[in-house]
């Protein structure tokens, strides 16, 4: 907003970090990066203080919400840390009978597909996700001039899971009850938008330098039905964090169709995944925006030398645009060598040190 744009950024603190300075398109040192899922299941110190907590329970505990972030800040020296939670727990936290299942993802008990079931779902306050205050707050003494990021889920994405039950490839009952039910749909999203949108107030208000909002599966919407279903409603969760005065960065995977208009629900980074190049997707964002991304987490898996070349390609791509957070595609995947994430952050530091 105008606030943010007038007051230049503090010297030092995360504020004034190669991070927060890349989103809000300001010069930088050298090419922050950060990684999707940076903070679990590929660190083998993740796994021994996760081994027998429940991943909802972990994420109601600040001390191991606290030391789980911090993990891959301390391993791989990234620029940012995000939060360990989950996109579910505010919606648990709002009344929602659910689980995240290991290797799965959240199962939701009862799938809302009616009025009723709706209803179900209520607002929340600070006091009902008050183990996020908390991680927050140490967080942000913990870690300096680090940034925290923040994050939500956008209710599409929140949506499927709750209509689905759990993770689906076609999103087919979620499609059925949008294009069926319109009124329906929009009170059930309206709600997520409310619950979301709280869940990262809280965080702003706790001293996250910033949120990301994963819309991860609204790429498989045509960009007619985004802008008539979802648009509004992302758009009142990224609106709702404008006073705050921190950068917001909106992601989903598969959006090459979707890069202006996810621009266009109030982001100021828009995240990129590996099908499209940074230099294209630049365009079809337009100006005044910040990219984000786009390594294939896949990359990770090849010997060295293409690792190497693939991290180059992309901060070569990167340069088109106004800012660029460098990052993967989607998130790390569970048997990624963290030795070469180490050596990657050490690479794209060296390289685009200016
Ligand atoms: O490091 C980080 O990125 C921060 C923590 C984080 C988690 N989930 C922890 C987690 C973040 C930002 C998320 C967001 C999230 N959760 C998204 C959006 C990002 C994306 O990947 O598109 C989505 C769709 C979810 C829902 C979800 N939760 C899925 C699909 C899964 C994976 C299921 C599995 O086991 O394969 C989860 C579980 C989950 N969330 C884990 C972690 C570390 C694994 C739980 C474990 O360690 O057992």
């Amino acid at each position: 907003g105008a606030a943010r744009d007038a007051s230049p950024a503090p010297d030092g603190g995360p504020a004034d970090s190669p991070f927060v300075r890349a989103c809000r398109r300001e010069p930088v040192p050298h090419t922050p990066v950060w990684f999707m899922r940076q903070a679990g299941r590929s660190l083998p110190e993740y796994r021994e203080l996760r081994a027998g907590v429940p991943m909802l329970e972990s994420c109601r505990r600040p001390d191991l919400v606290t030391e789980i972030t911090l993990q891959p800040v301390r391993r791989h020296g990234v620029d940012a840390a995000i939060l360990f939670s989950d996109i579910v727990v505010p919606v648990a936290a709002a009344g929602i009978d659910l689980d995240i299942v290991p290797g799965t993802g959240p199962v939701v008990a009862e799938p809302i597909r009616s009025a009723a079931d709706v209803e179900r779902l209520r607002p929340i306050t600070v006091d009902d996700v008050s183990y996020v205050d908390e991680a927050v707050r140490s967080l942000v003494v913990e870690l300096g001039d680090t940034p925290l990021i923040g994050f939500a889920g956008a209710p599409f994405t929140l949506a499927s899971y709750l209509v689905e039950g759990g993770p689906s490839r076609t999103h087919a009952r979620t499609k059925a009850l949008m294009y069926g039910e319109p009124e329906l749909w929009h009170a059930l999203c309206a709600r997520l938008a409310d619950i979301a949108g709280e869940f990262l107030r809280v965080q702003a208000r706790a001293g996250v330098s910033a949120v990301q909002l994963f819309d991860s599966w609204a790429g498989t919407l045509s960009e007619a039905d985004y802008r008539r279903y979802v648009l509004p409603h992302s758009l009142a969760v990224l609106e709702g964090l404008a006073d705050a005065g921190i950068p917001r960065i909106h992601f989903g995977v598969g959006t090459a169709e979707l890069l202006g208009v996810l621009g266009e629900a109030g982001a100021d980074v828009v995240g990129v995944d590996w099908r499209t190049p940074l230099d294209a997707a630049t365009v079809r964002i337009g100006p005044g925006k910040a990219v984000q991304g786009n390594l294939d987490p896949c990359v990770l898996f090849a010997p060295w030398p293409a690792v190497e070349k693939e991290v180059r390609r992309v901060l070569a791509e990167g340069l088109a645009a106004p800012g660029h957070v460098f990052n993967l595609g989607h998130g790390v995947l569970p048997e990624t060598d963290p030795e070469v994430l180490t050596r990657v952050v050490e690479l794209i530091h060296q390289a685009s040190a200016r």
